[in-house]
C-alpha cells in the first residue's frame, strides 16, 4: 500500500514535468520578443530545466488571453495588472520580482505630518489640508486614497472622487486635478513656479509636484499632510536633496491603527504596500517549475536578465531595477497582492450605476421608499433609487441573489443567512451612536431597580418575561442562548420555546402564537388597542423594542429583554407616549451575563451580548464604496428625526416603525473591515447563533443538519422583525 502510494506519486511528478519540460515565456513587444529569445539560447547553453521558450503576445492582456488559451505558460507584470486582469480571468501567481531590499515591494504609500501636529492622525483626517504627488498617480492618489474610502473615512458619491475627495479635505494641492470638473479646493494649495505660474500642472514647474513636491508642501506648512512613499522623507531632509535645512525629526508617519510612528518604521507604519511585478503562469502550470527555472537561470546561465539596452528598451521582461526573484507569498493573486493594496484598488475601481433597486417589506416601507427616491433625487444624489416589492424577507434576498433587486436592510439573524445562504455581503451599517465603534447595540436584560429579590439571571425562574418578539435578537435568540449558555434551561430535541416556557412562569412573546407552543408565553400580551390580536407580531402593544419595556415599565412582567438604548428612548421625558412620561432611568437596572447587576449605563460592561447592527446587504459584485457614497451624502441631508424634510431614520409619517432603517439609527457607517458577513456579525454573535442549534437525541437530524439549516429555519419561521 505504502509503496504504492509513492510510486502513484512518483508518476504524478514525472508526468508534470514531462508536461511542463518547456515553458513558453510571453512576451509584449518585439523588443521583448528579441530578449526573451536571446535568454532562452542562454538558459538552453547551460541546460536550464524545464526549458524556455517564447511567444510574443503583443500586449499583457494578449498575454493573458494565451495563457488561458495555454498558448503560452509564463508572463510578467506590474500589480495594477494582476489587479485588472485578474477580475475576469484566473492565473497563479509564481513569484515576485524584487529590489536588494528583499520587501517584494516596490514601495510603500505614507502619510507624512509634522510632528509638531499633534493632533492629526489617521482617524481625523477630514477637514484636513493636504498635499499629494500628483493626480491618479500611485502613492499619492490613488492608495491614500483607496485606502481611505475603503476604510470608511471617506465616501465617494456616483464615483465622483475628485468631489468626493474636494468634500472630504478642507484644500489640498494635487497636481493634474485642474481638469474640467475637478472642484478649485484641490488645486487651492498648489503654488505653481516661482513666478506663481503654472499653478496645479502635472510638472516640475509646480514646486509642489511630485514625491519631493508633496512634501515641501507639508514642510512649508501649506498642508498638514503629505501622501508620497516611505523613502521621500529621507531623500530630502538631514543634509540629502535639496539645502532647505530639513531634519527628519520633525516627521512622523500616520499608521493604520490610529497611532503615529517615526519616519525610519515605514515598514509596520504605512496605508499600503504597494507590490513590484509578478511573476504570472497559467493555473495548469506548476509555479515553483517556473520560479526554480528563473532561479537558476538567473544563477548560472550568465544573462543580464535585469537590462533592457542590448534590445533596444527598458523594463523588458522584467524590470531593470529588479535585482532578484522572490517566490510568491501566495498562488492567489488577491493575497499576493495583500488585501490593502487589492481593497484600495477596488476602492477606486468604481463604475457609475444609474439605478438601486431597494427591496421594500410593507406598504409603508414602499411609501416611504418612494418619497426617499424623490426626495434624494431632489438633490442630485446618484444613483436613483428605485423600490422593488419583496413578500418576504427571503424573497428580498432571493431577488438581491438573482439581480433582481440591489438592497435590503437588514437584521442579525437574516444577514447570517442572507451571507450563508444568499452569499450576500454588507455594504454600510447603521449606527445608534455618533462614534464610529457605535455599529453594535447591547442586547440586555432590564429590570426594576424595586425588584430587589431579582439578583441574576437564575432570579428569573418561574418570574414574568417580557420579549421583543419570537426569533428576534434581543428579545429572543441572546437570551434564550444565555439561558442555554448558563445552563438555565437545556431544551429536548430542538423544544426551546417549551423549554422558555417551562422557565418563566408566563411571558409575551409577540409571535409565539403558534400550533404547539406553550401557551404561557402569550399570556403577559395585551393585543392593540382594541385588546385584538393579541401576541401577534408587529401588533401586540407590548411588540418590539418599546413594547417590551412597556411591559416592564407596566408591571405586566419583572424582565425585559431589549437593547440598551431602549431604557433611555423611553425614559427622562424621551417619550411622548402616555405610559412613558414619567418613568426614571434611574428606576431601572440591568442583568449582567456575569450574574451581576449594574446602572442601565453601564450597558458596555453589563450586558447579554454585543450585537452587530443592522447592515445594508448587496451583491459581491456591487461596488459597496458607490452605495455608502449615496448613503452617507443623503445623510448630511436627511438625517434629522425633525424639520420638514424626508426623515430617513425616521418613520413616524408611515405606518409602521424602523422602516428601510431602524428609527433609531444615528448615522450609517462604512463597513471597513468587516467586508463579509461572518467579519460584520463577529465571533461571539455567530457563536450565539450557533449556540441556537438545539441539540437532539434524534438519530435523524445530523448535527451537519444541525449546523446548516438550525439558524436559518429559526430564523424563516418569523416574520420581519
Ligand atoms: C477650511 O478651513 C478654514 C479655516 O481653517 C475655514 O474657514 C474654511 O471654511 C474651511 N473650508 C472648508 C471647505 O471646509
Ligand atoms: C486620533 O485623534 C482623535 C481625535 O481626533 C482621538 O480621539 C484618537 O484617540 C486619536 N487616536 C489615537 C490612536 O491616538
Ligand atoms: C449541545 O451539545 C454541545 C456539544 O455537543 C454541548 O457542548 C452543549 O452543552 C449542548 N447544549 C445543550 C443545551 O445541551
Amino acid at each position: 500500500m505504502a509503496m504504492w502510494r509513492t510510486t502513484g506519486a512518483l508518476l504524478l511528478i514525472l508526468q508534470t514535468v514531462s508536461s511542463q519540460g518547456r515553458i513558453r515565456w510571453c512576451t509584449t513587444s518585439d523588443a521583448e520578443h528579441r530578449k526573451c529569445l536571446a535568454m532562452s539560447q542562454a538558459f538552453a547553453a547551460v541546460s536550464i530545466r524545464p526549458t524556455l521558450g517564447c511567444v510574443n503576445g503583443v500586449t499583457v492582456e494578449g498575454c493573458v488571453q494565451k495563457l488561458q488559451k495555454k498558448e503560452a505558460d509564463a508572463v510578467s507584470m506590474y500589480g495594477t495588472d494582476v489587479y485588472t486582469l485578474g477580475k475576469t480571468t484566473s492565473f497563479k501567481m509564481a513569484g515576485s520580482e524584487s529590489k536588494a531590499d528583499d520587501t517584494g515591494a516596490s514601495y510603500y504609500a505614507v502619510a507624512v505630518v509634522k510632528k509638531a501636529n499633534h493632533a492629526i492622525n489617521i482617524t481625523n483626517l477630514a477637514g484636513k489640508k493636504s498635499c499629494h504627488t500628483g493626480k491618479g498617480r500611485t502613492a499619492g492618489w490613488n492608495m491614500p486614497l483607496g485606502y481611505l474610502i475603503d476604510q470608511g473615512y471617506m465616501s465617494v458619491m456616483g464615483c465622483n472622487i475628485p468631489e468626493g475627495v474636494a468634500n472630504f479635505f478642507n484644500a489640498s494641492c494635487i497636481p493634474g486635478a485642474n481638469e474640467a470638473g475637478d472642484p478649485a479646493s484641490l488645486c487651492q494649495l498648489c503654488v505653481g513656479d516661482e513666478d506663481g505660474t503654472h499653478k496645479c500642472e502635472m510638472s516640475n514647474k509646480e514646486r509642489y509636484f511630485s514625491y519631493e513636491g508633496a512634501f515641501r508642501c507639508m514642510a512649508e506648512g501649506a498642508g498638514e499632510v503629505a501622501f508620497i512613499k516611505h523613502t521621500t522623507v529621507g531623500e530630502n531632509t538631514d543634509g540629502v536633496g535639496p539645502p532647505d535645512g530639513l531634519l527628519s525629526a520633525d516627521y512622523e508617519l500616520l499608521c493604520r491603527d490610529g497611532t503615529r510612528d517615526s519616519v525610519s518604521n515605514w515598514r509596520t507604519c504605512h496605508l499600503v504596500r504597494i507590490p513590484f511585478r509578478g511573476i504570472v503562469v497559467g493555473t495548469d502550470i506548476t509555479s515553483s517549475l517556473v520560479f526554480g527555472m528563473l532561479k537558476e537561470g538567473l544563477e548560472k546561465s550568465g544573462f543580464n536578465m535585469f537590462s533592457s539596452t542590448a534590445f533596444g528598451g527598458e523594463n523588458l521582461l522584467f524590470s531593470d531595477s529588479t535585482t532578484q526573484f522572490q517566490p510568491a507569498n501566495s498562488e492567489d493573486p488577491k493575497k499576493w497582492m495583500g488585501h490593502f493594496y487589492y481593497n484600495a484598488l477596488r476602492a477606486m475601481d468604481c463604475k457609475r450605476e444609474d439605478m438601486l433597486r431597494w427591496c421594500v417589506l410593507s406598504g409603508g416601507e414602499q411609501q416611504k421608499c418612494g418619497d426617499m427616491s424623490t426626495s434624494f433625487k431632489r438633490k442630485g444624489l446618484t444613483p436613483i433609487i428605485n423600490c422593488v416589492y419583496g413578500e418576504s424577507v427571503t424573497d428580498c434576498m432571493n431577488k438581491i441573489k438573482n439581480n433582481e433587486a440591489d438592497a435590503v436592510t437588514l437584521d442579525g439573524g437574516y444577514i447570517y443567512s442572507a451571507g450563508k445562504d444568499y452569499g450576500l455581503v454588507p455594504a454600510t451599517g447603521e449606527s445608534y451612536t455618533d462614534d464610529r465603534d457605535g455599529s453594535m447595540y447591547y442586547a440586555v436584560a432590564v429590570v426594576k431597580k424595586s425588584s430587589l429579590d431579582i439578583r441574576n439571571l437564575d432570579n428569573l425562574r418561574g418570574r414574568r418575561s417580557c420579549h421583543t418578539g419570537y426569533g428576534r435578537t434581543a428579545g429572543w435568540n441572546v437570551p434564550v442562548a444565555t439561558l442555554m449558555d448558563k445552563g438555565l434551561i437545556s431544551p429536548q430535541q430542538c423544544q426551546i420555546p417549551q423549554a422558555v416556557g417551562g422557565f418563566f412562569k408566563q411571558s409575551c412573546v409577540p409571535g409565539a402564537n403558534q400550533p404547539g407552543f406553550p401557551g404561557n408565553l402569550c399570556e403577559v400580551c395585551v393585543g392593540d388597542i382594541t385588546g385584538q390580536n393579541k401576541c401577534e407580531k408587529g401588533k401586540d402593544l407590548y411588540d418590539g423594542y418599546d413594547g417590551a419595556f412597556r411591559c416592564l415599565a407596566k408591571g405586566d412582567g419583572d424582565v425585559a429583554f431589549v437593547k440598551h438604548s431602549t431604557v433611555f428612548q423611553n425614559t427622562d421625558g424621551n417619550s411622548g407616549e402616555s405610559w412613558a412620561v414619567d418613568l426614571r432611568s434611574s428606576d431601572f437596572q440591568l442583568l449582567c451575563s456575569q450574574d451581576t447587576k449594574a446602572e442601565v449605563t453601564q450597558f458596555r460592561h453589563c450586558n447579554l451580548a454585543r450585537v452587530p447592527s443592522h447592515a445594508v446587504m448587496v451583491r459581491p459584485d456591487t461596488n459597496i464604496h458607490a452605495i455608502y457614497g449615496l448613503l452617507d451624502r443623503a445623510q448630511t441631508y436627511f438625517s434629522s428625526d425633525t424639520g420638514p424634510e424626508f426623515r430617513m431614520f425616521d418613520s413616524q409619517k408611515y405606518t409602521g416603525t424602523d422602516l428601510m432603517f431602524k428609527d433609531s439609527t444615528v448615522r450609517l457607517v462604512g463597513v471597513a473591515d468587516k467586508k463579509t458577513y461572518e467579519e460584520w456579525l463577529g465571533q461571539t454573535y455567530m457563536e450565539s447563533l450557533v449556540d441556537m442549534q438545539c441539540n437532539s437525541s434524534s438519530a435523524v437530524m445530523s448535527s451537519v443538519w444541525l449546523l446548516l439549516l438550525v439558524p436559518f429555519s429559526f430564523v424563516l419561521t418569523n416574520l420581519w422583525m
